[in-house]
């Protein structure tokens, strides 16, 4: 399902991002910000933010 409209980033993607920042940097705090720049991507219009905040919190990723 695809959660970021402006990028085209679906939510396996935000999984696997999650996923990969969690193992490479344990101490980090994850933010939206920090999973679009792993992508490689921006945010444009923000209207995502929600829906990747609900993955993060299903995902037991702490959020600001
Ligand atoms: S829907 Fe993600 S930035 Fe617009």
């Amino acid at each position: 399902m695809i959660i970021c409209s402006c990028n085209v980033i679906s939510d396996g993607e935000i999984k696997r991002a999650l996923d990969e920042l969690k193992e490479e940097f344990p101490q980090l705090t994850i933010t939206p910000d920090l999973i679009f720049k792993s992508l490689g991507r921006q945010p444009k219009c923000g209207s995502c933010i929600t829906g990747i905040t609900k993955i993060m919190r299903e995902q037991d990723t702490w959020i600001l």
